[in-house]
């Protein structure tokens, strides 16, 4: 091989994000434009981030990629458009605009853009965890080529089309997706609402459900409930615009009672749509129905929201609460979940602290403990966006371009 080195070798992190206002259904399959405004909360990547190497030279003969170590198919529609959409926008912005300028072969980028990319991306956490990964997959693959290609200004156009969810994890803190109105989807873009700074007595907590069996993916499931659901159509309609302004106000105001509600009224409602498209979508089940029971029960006790719930496409559970309520309620869960072989690996991410929770609470909250239903849980809270990784020793593919081990 060439001793040449690539031209420039990038390496970038970005964020999980969750939802407390759902996107489900899109109007444009291609483009990927939603039927409704969503907005989500990112989580922090000290606990949660993928991070992706590209690199380009003239020596590389085609674009590969590899995921988790491991070389994937580059071909993937929607990873093609990503890919295009950056090419493009970096050659009008070579060229000083969409038809005009110069774009000088004296010029080395210019020439660049000829070249073929290598791409290498590995997430911090488990794939198969069900946690949310290709939006944090395709917000930084997003990231990372605009930063190799010398883009600047907001990309969650761009990070749209390889995930809907994806456009929410190009900013950190709590974030709207706005529909937008206009058919090239040139309106439907992601917006910082306020960082994770502003509410920083806000926690995370996730509820790794085991026995995670095959379920039907977001894509799949959004586009059989866009076909079959009534209830789509009025959520869509009647519901989530008002929706997300009140989360907004509540998220602006700090007002964890009224964030909490409306987090699991609306997590209650995209479930409901999933049970009323047809045939059925089942993501919930007797475990996380378990921890919805609990929250409630433990809320009840309070006579106040302490703890909120939020479920995705699949059983694990997402809770928000403040910080002085996360020592309690994890003896909480401790109890009603007992941990089963892993006792020493069920706590992961933010510390916490050994609760001295009340025999009241306990007798008025933990109901059939159930050993072993919960794998770990993962103590986080919200955090910034996707960054640039200045360390060399991070990059995840050597100068030859190709994979190297990782930076822990
Ligand atoms: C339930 O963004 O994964 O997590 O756009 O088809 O890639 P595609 O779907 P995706 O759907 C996410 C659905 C959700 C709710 C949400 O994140 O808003």
């Amino acid at each position: 091989m060439a001793e040449d080195k690539p031209l420039t070798v990038v390496t970038c992190t970005a964020p999980v994000n969750i939802a407390v206002v759902k996107y489900w259904g899109k109007r444009d399959e291609e483009l990927i434009l939603p039927i409704n405004s969503s907005l989500s909360v990112t989580l922090h990547q000290d606990q949660l981030k993928t991070t992706t190497t590209a690199t380009i030279s003239r020596d590389f003969t085609e674009d590969r990629l590899w995921l988790n170590g491991k070389e994937d198919d580059i071909g993937h529609p929607r990873l093609q458009s990503c890919l295009r959409e950056i090419r493009r926008l970096a050659r009008k912005r070579r060229s000083g605009g969409e038809n005009g300028g110069d774009s000088s072969s004296s010029d080395p980028l210019a020439l660049s853009l000829a070249y073929k990319v290598h791409i290498a991306s590995e997430n911090n956490f488990p794939t198969a965890a069900g946690l949310a990964s290709s939006a944090a997959g395709y917000a930084c693959l997003v990231y990372t080529l605009a930063k190799l290609y010398g883009l600047e200004g907001d990309l969650s156009e761009v990070a749209r089309q390889g995930s809907g969810s994806a456009c929410r994890s190009m900013f950190g803190g709590f974030v709207q997706w706005i529909m937008g109105e206009s058919s090239d989807g040139k309106d439907s873009v992601a917006q910082q609402v306020v960082p994770e700074t502003h509410w920083p007595e806000l926690r995370i907590l996730i509820l790794v459900v085991s026995a995670e069996k095959k379920h039907v993916s977001s894509t799949a499931g959004m586009q059989t409930s866009v076909k079959t659901s009534p209830l789509l159509k009025h959520r869509a309609k009647a519901v989530v615009p008002e929706r997300m302004a009140q989360m907004i106000q509540h998220i602006q105001c700090r007002d964890f009672e009224a964030f909490g509600e409306l987090t699991m009224k609306d997590s209650n409602q995209f479930h409901a749509t999933c049970l009323d498209t047809f045939p059925p979508i089942f993501y919930l089940n007797d475990i996380s129905k378990q921890v919805v029971a609990l929250v409630h029960r433990f809320n009840t006790h309070y006579g106040k929201t302490k703890v909120a719930y939020t479920f995705d496409a699949g059983p694990n559970a997402v809770l928000f609460m403040l910080d002085d309520t996360v020592d309690e309620f994890v003896e909480v869960v401790k109890r009603s979940f007992p941990p089963g072989n892993n006792g020493g690996q069920f706590l992961k991410g933010l510390p916490v602290d050994a609760a001295r929770t009340s025999e009241e609470l306990l007798s008025a909250v933990v109901r059939d403990p159930t050993p072993g239903a919960i794998c770990y849980l993962l103590h986080t809270k919200p955090g910034p966006g996707p960054m640039l990784v200045e360390d060399a020793s991070c990059h995840l593919l050597g100068t030859d371009g190709l994979p190297r081990s990782s930076c822990s």
